[in-house]
């Protein structure tokens, strides 16, 4: 079954190929970064323009890539939610048009279990069940999955996800957008020791996490330095190493915690954050302290892309998923709502 993977829920539009039998023959994605940039963040109305003008040549570039002709496509699958609903809608009306043009079915993919699945386009794709720590830009979630589609909540982010996190303490420091990869390169030139942050929520029982106080934190201690005068690069570096080490700890603690309390050994870590080198480091320290396993997509499909969502909705429509032609997308849309396969 070939199927064709369209996203668009935030601020990259992502189009891909996967064939049941071939894997993914043609990947495609074209970032906004520099559109937001000046803004300092995402403007929803920008980005749903954009996927507009990006979509169809995207899709002409993947079946070029992959030498394929429209005719061959088995299904659409696209990306209905979570995410911001302009951007969402382009990619939805978009799938339904050429699914109707060209008789075939559409389907609506989970953004996130996109993101939980795309380690599975890896050479050496995860087994059920496992623990997967889902970090992105918007959410910071633990999972027991059972298979596609049996998830159980164990624990999420009571205020701000970590990719959040990430990209407010770069702002403040004037740094670019997004500000997860901006500091991962300046923690690598930081001075271990010289600003110690706390490990939010790591003293008590549970799997929550809570990450705004750490930004807050951060903004308190940039604050002081530029108070003083000392709000130089080497300064950015050793704020930016300090956060950085917070939130793997802390991480990597209810990672622990939850695969102690499920009995799994095998670790799937997906999301944005996920491709941050420290973070993955941590993790196959700990994992390896318990003769278990971590497994991640490489770095550019850990953030948004089409691979994931041509996977997540193959996997769907060989099972005979199908939908009707209405156009429907949710902003937000829990997990576990999802049919298991
Ligand atoms: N190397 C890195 N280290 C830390 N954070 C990173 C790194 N690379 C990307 N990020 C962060 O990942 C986030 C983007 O990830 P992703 O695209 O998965 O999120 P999103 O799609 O915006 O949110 P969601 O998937 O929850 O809707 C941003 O917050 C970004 O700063
Ligand atoms: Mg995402």
């Amino acid at each position: 079954m070939l199927v064709l993977g369209l996203e668009t829920s935030c601020d990259e539009t992502g189009v891909a190929l996967y064939d049941s039998e071939r894997g993914l023959l043609a990947d495609a994605l074209f970032s906004q970064i520099d559109l937001h940039r000046v803004y300092g963040g995402v403007v929803p109305e920008l980005a749903s323009r954009d996927h507009v003008k990006r979509m169809l040549p995207l899709i002409r570039q993947v079946l070029a890539e992959a030498d394929c002709v429209a005719t061959e496509i088995d299904a659409i699958a696209y990306t209905a939610g979570p995410g911001l609903v302009g951007a969402l809608l382009v990619g939805a009306s978009c799938a339904q048009a050429l699914a109707f043009a060209w008789g075939i079915p559409a389907l609506g993919v989970h953004h996130m279990e996109g993101h939980l699945l795309a380690p599975m386009l890896e050479e050496q794709p995860p087994e059920f069940p496992f623990v997967a720590l889902l970090v992105s830009g918007g959410h910071t979630q633990l999972v027991r999955v059972d298979g596609i589609g049996r998830y159980e909540l164990l624990g999420e982010t009571l205020d701000d996800a970590a990719g959040e996190a990430f990209d407010k303490t770069a702002k403040l420091m004037g740094l670019n957008y997004p500000g997860g990869p901006e500091i991962a390169r300046l923690a690598t030139q930081g001075v271990p020791g010289r600003f110690v942050f706390p490990r939010p929520m790591t003293d008590r029982p549970g799997l929550d996490f809570s990450f705004s106080g750490l930004k807050t934190f951060a903004l308190n201690t940039w604050q002081r330095c530029q108070s003083a005068g000392d709000d130089g690069e080497q300064t950015r570096c050793d704020v930016s190493l300090a956060f950085q080490q917070a939130v793997v700890e802390t991480l990597t603690i209810k990672c622990k915690r939850a695969l102690k309390q499920t009995g799994l050994k095998r670790l799937v870590i997906a999301g944005g954050v996920s491709a941050n080198k420290a973070l993955r480091a941590s993790l196959e320290d700990m994992l390896a302290g318990i003769k278990g396993n971590v497994y991640y997509a490489r770095p550019q499909f850990c953030t948004d892309n089409g691979a994931m969502i041509a996977y997540a909705g193959c996997q769907r429509l060989a099972a005979g998923q199908q939908e009707s032609l209405a156009i429907s997308v949710q902003a937000r849309w829990p997990m576990e709502q999802l049919a298991p396969l």
